[in-house]
């Protein structure tokens, strides 16, 4: 007999891409061996602990100022956490919000990270065409397709998502279909900064898009990776909050990155209305609050170290980026047609100019070890693997097959040395036979 699976649940047991890439890898993944430059885990160095213990041990001797901290937690999140959020945006003019900003509006703590607020999104609106720019953020783009969304991908230039292309593209869809558009600021796969005009033209095609559909279609702002911005020449991101009317744009951050992931702290900054009413009833729905006691960890950190934490973190992704360059240079520089990356969060986007990367290609198998030459993969014991996330699985362009991501959060610089010549002789066996 059969389960009665809902819609959902059916396109559930086909595992994502990336799971059954990951899958394949993780069972037998020899540590200090195999290179798995696919997660997206950031550097455990960057994780304050001490700061975290120190956290700990306040809020619970404050039982005032911190009301039954290890206790069910309400769904809009801690009242500490987010006044934390909005001074943090106050004192350091984050994306230009000033009070004024804040009024009508909500800061709500997702249940599980900006994943459970993006999760919620696609429970929110009712599916339809949702635009983004191409390479796309996959894990959520998966997501939404499993839930019945069709995914309208743009390809990006050095300024994230291009407008030009997207009001041609436009002008072959109709309003109505289009559910909203997900904008993630600081890109990923490709780490491209959106730069201010672009966030500013986006959401004014978004606000003539809904005059043609005749209600709200929202733009949604993922600035997962902005506080992870470490080139210091960059422009200074200014909210798209900034450009919008209060009901038609949202803002999704995310503690992740900046402190520590295993926080799972997540916010979004919504209109205070209906949208805010069905995000609060959904993280109620799905476990009452994010853990109470790591929101007031969250926000004790914010208060107390968030400058020094921010400087810290980017220091260390900088310098790690600016090695990483040196390695491409000297050992990939003729096989690669160009890359980006390099100044916020910690990925490279590599484009090469005639070596495919998809599952299945010469370069995926030797990186893989399953070439079947034993000269090549290892006899008996297999040689060492690298692991990276192929661009077929975060895009739909035609150069996807010659690209691929690498992630250069977590290992340290010296396992990227040997990543790059593993690369530069895939490159070798793939280009030679
Ligand atoms: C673009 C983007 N949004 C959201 C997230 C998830 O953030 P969180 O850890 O808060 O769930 C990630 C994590 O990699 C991401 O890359």
């Amino acid at each position: 007999m059969d389960y009665c699976f809902s819609n959902l649940a059916e396109a559930s047991l086909i595992p994502s891409a990336v799971n059954q890439l990951t899958a394949d890898f993780a069972e037998d993944f020899r540590e200090g061996i195999d290179i798995n430059l696919g997660v997206g885990y950031v550097n455990d160095k960057t994780i304050p602990l001490d700061a975290i213990n120190q956290a700990y041990t306040d809020i619970v001797s404050q039982p005032v100022r911190y009301r039954s901290a290890l206790n069910y937690g309400g769904a809009e999140g801690s009242v500490n956490l987010r006044k934390s959020i909005k001074d943090y945006y106050l004192r350091y003019n984050i994306g230009g919000l000033t009070e004024k900003d804040f009024e009508n509006r909500k800061i709500l703590i997702g249940a599980n990270g900006a994943t459970s607020i993006l999760n919620a999104l696609s429970d929110t609106l009712k599916p339809g065409l949702v635009i983004t720019a191409d390479p796309y953020y996959y894990i959520y783009t998966e997501t939404l397709e499993r839930k019945g969304f069709r995914i309208v991908a743009i390809p990006e230039d050095n300024e994230g998502l291009n407008v030009h292309v997207l009001n041609e593209t436009l002008q072959g869809i109709n309003p109505r279909e289009i559910s909203f558009f997900y904008i993630v600021t600081v890109n990923n796969p490709s780490t491209v900064i959106l730069s201010n005009s672009r966030r500013k033209a986006i959401v004014e095609i978004a606000a003539e898009i809904s005059l043609k559909a005749g209600r709200i279609v929202p733009v949604v702002f993922d600035k997962a990776y902005e506080d992870i911005i470490h080139n210091p020449g960059t422009e200074k991101p200014v909210s798209g909050l900034k450009y919008g009317k209060t009901g038609h744009v949202f803002e999704i951050g995310t503690l992740s990155k900046v402190f520590a992931p295993a926080l799972r702290i997540g916010y979004i900054i919504c209109p205070d209305n209906d949208f805010a009413k069905v995000l609060t009833q959904w993280t109620s729905d799905i476990g009452f609050s994010s853990p109470l006691i790591n929101q007031e960890i969250a926000g004790w950190l914010l208060d107390h170290t968030i400058h020094q934490q921010k400087e810290k973190v980017n220091k260390g992704y900088r310098e790690k980026a600016a090695f990483i360059k040196k390695l491409f240079a000297k050992h990939l520089g003729d096989y690669l047609e160009s890359y980006s990356g390099g100044d916020a969060a910690f990925y490279f986007y590599l484009t090469f100019k005639n070596i495919r990367t998809d599952k299945g290609s010469k370069f995926f198998n030797f990186l893989s070890r399953i070439t079947g030459v034993p000269e090549v993969d290892g006899a008996g014991e297999k040689k060492p693997r690298l692991i990276y996330i192929p661009g077929t699985i975060c895009s739909k362009n035609e150069k996807a097959k010659y690209q691929l991501r690498l992630s250069y959060g977590f290992e340290e610089p010296e396992v990227f040395k040997r990543a790059v010549k593993l690369m530069a002789e895939a490159c070798e066996y793939a280009g030679c036979c």
